[in-house]
């Protein structure tokens, strides 16, 4: 991965192959630009008087320096208007930055931050040259892209970067979290199956001293975690429960509870899915591999906090073992669930990982994060991830957690009516509340396993991967994206000091 360092440098004496300066729309000029070479900047400033650059949003024009300083070319990049410039812009001009060095085949190069760096914006950039840059490249042959990726960026400050350089390298854990986890998540479905990520989160604790367990499926049969075990009766690949756990604190301390839906395909079982699109099921595990990655960045930073990771991991699929429409299961925690769908298999699965992880592990909160419902893109899209829970303090930490990250959220209301939607004639409930509020009424589903601890469901069902209605953000390259583990680790973090 791309290393980033904060030099202490003016930009005349610092030897680059490219440097990139950002310039705010219409300003016509950056605070260092008299420290070039007088050519230089009468080259510049020529170019603004011609008005061929005015700082436009994510607009660029490149000049050779023509062995007239130390850097071999100068990248200008528009930052678009001043006032509107906030960390989400700092995020998308690094990326277009660093995608923009990765196409002229620069293995390093050089930026200017972009405004003042108390506030957030040097993370920003980091986030966006390091998630930029990602690309899956495991099943390409004779894949040139990761030689010739960029290795390198140097941050150019004015002060000593004793204060900075400790930020930047915390941001790095985080966001090659954020790579680890998008690589589990673009897995090919023949590929990773549930005992494959079994395995990768037995590596994972391996390398990062945590406690691991895998539950199987004779003794998930034995407890009593039949959801699970219906929901991967049709294949061939049989169900595991993955339970990692971080121990940063004193066994006193409740653990948080991370839990993460993981179906490494979603075919709908026998109420099976049309064709089209089927493939990007494949992409029905990214809340079990975002919540690993969670871990993984949390136990780097050695966050003093536990937390426990549970992910229920199955494949979804039609065959003659499968669960039914009509089929009752008796869940973990007793209750009964009318199966009217099977497609509606990760309320299933979640609700048994959340009625067993309140049971052993007795909570501090809970936040599930899964790929749940078509419904959750009908009502946001895919650029939005719908938070839904049952305490309102912990609904406006995790909201103000995503504001900072960028990983838009937005709050859906769990009122009471919508548990009339899944009422059933035969069982306590059913696994489908109807098409209106899809979203919230599979949320309402899960409530019935959370108990009384403080709990959160973000359904990522349209921001996982970039799909159709997905807006073009440099950081996110196509495929899985990763959305919601900066958000989780920042959520946690803050939680130090509470
Ligand atoms: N994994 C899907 C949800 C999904 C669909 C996510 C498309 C992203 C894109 C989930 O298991 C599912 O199939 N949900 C059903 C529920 C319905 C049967 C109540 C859905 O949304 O159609
Ligand atoms: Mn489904
Ligand atoms: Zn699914």
């Amino acid at each position: 991965m791309v290393q980033i360092r904060v030099e202490k440098a003016k930009i005349n004496q610092k030897k680059t192959s490219l440097l990139v300066v950002g310039i705010f729309e219409n300003e016509r000029s950056f605070p260092q630009l008299n420290e070039l070479d007088p050519f230089i900047a009468f080259t510049i400033k020529e170019i603004f008087d011609n008005k061929e650059f005015n700082g436009s949003f994510g607009s660029t024009i490149t000049l050779y320096t023509m062995g007239k300083g130390p850097m071999k070319k100068i990248m200008l990049i528009g930052l678009g208007n001043r006032e509107k410039f906030t960390n989400e812009t700092a995020r998308i001009i690094g990326g277009k930055a660093a995608l923009n060095a990765k196409e002229r085949a620069s293995a390093e190069f050089s930026i200017l931050p972009f405004s003042h760096l108390e506030d957030g914006s040097i993370e920003a950039l980091c986030e966006g040259i390091c998630l930029s840059l990602y690309s899956f490249t495991r099943y390409k042959t004779n894949s040139a892209e990761q030689s010739l990726n960029v290795k390198e960026v140097t941050i150019l400050v004015n002060e000593e970067p004793t204060m900075l350089q400790p930020i930047v390298d915390k941001t790095n854990i985080i966001v090659e979290a954020v790579n680890f986890a998008r690589d589990l998540c673009n897995l090919p479905p023949n590929e990773c199956n549930p005992a494959h990520l079994g395995s990768a989160a037995l590596s994972l604790a391996n390398e990062y001293s945590m406690k691991v367990r895998i539950i199987e499926r004779y003794e998930m049969e034995s407890i009593g975690l039949a959801a699970i075990v219906a929901v991967g009766k049709g294949s061939n690949s049989p169900p595991k429960m993955i339970i990692l756990e971080y121990n940063g604190a004193s066994d006193t301390q409740k653990p948080y509870l991370l839990i993460g839906k993981a179906v490494t395909f979603d075919t709908g079982g026998i109420s099976l899915k049309p064709g089209d699109k089927m493939d990007e099921m494949k992409f029905d595990k990214c809340g079990g591999c975002i919540v690993l990655g969670t871990l993984r960045a949390i136990a780097s930073l050695k966050l003093p906090l536990n937390v426990v990771a549970i992910v229920p991991a199955v494949e979804n699929m039609p065959s003659a073992t499968s669960y039914r429409p009509g089929d009752i299961i008796r869940m973990y925690n007793g209750k009964t669930v009318e199966v009217l769908n099977t497609d509606a298999e990760g309320r299933m699965i979640l609700a048994d990982a959340l009625a067993y992880g309140i049971k052993i592990y007795d909570p501090k909160l809970i936040v599930d994060l899964a790929t749940l419902t078509g419904a959750c893109i009908i009502a946001l899209g895919a650029n939005i991830a719908a938070a839904i829970g049952t305490n309102k303090h912990l609904n406006e930490r995790l909201l103000k957690a995503s504001e900072k990250t960028g990983e838009k959220t937005w709050e859906l209301p769990l009122l009471d009516e919508f548990h009339d939607q899944i009422k059933s004639t035969v069982a306590d409930i059913k696994n489908i509340g109807g098409r209106p509020a899809g979203a919230i009424t599979a949320a309402a589903f899960l409530s019935n396993f959370t108990g009384s601890i403080p709990w959160i469901h973000l359904d990522i069902a349209g921001t996982a991967w970039t799909q159709e209605g997905t807006s073009e953000r440099s950081y996110n390259p196509k495929g899985a994206t990763g959305f919601g583990l900066r958000t989780l680790v920042r959520l946690l973090a803050e939680e130090e000091n509470t």
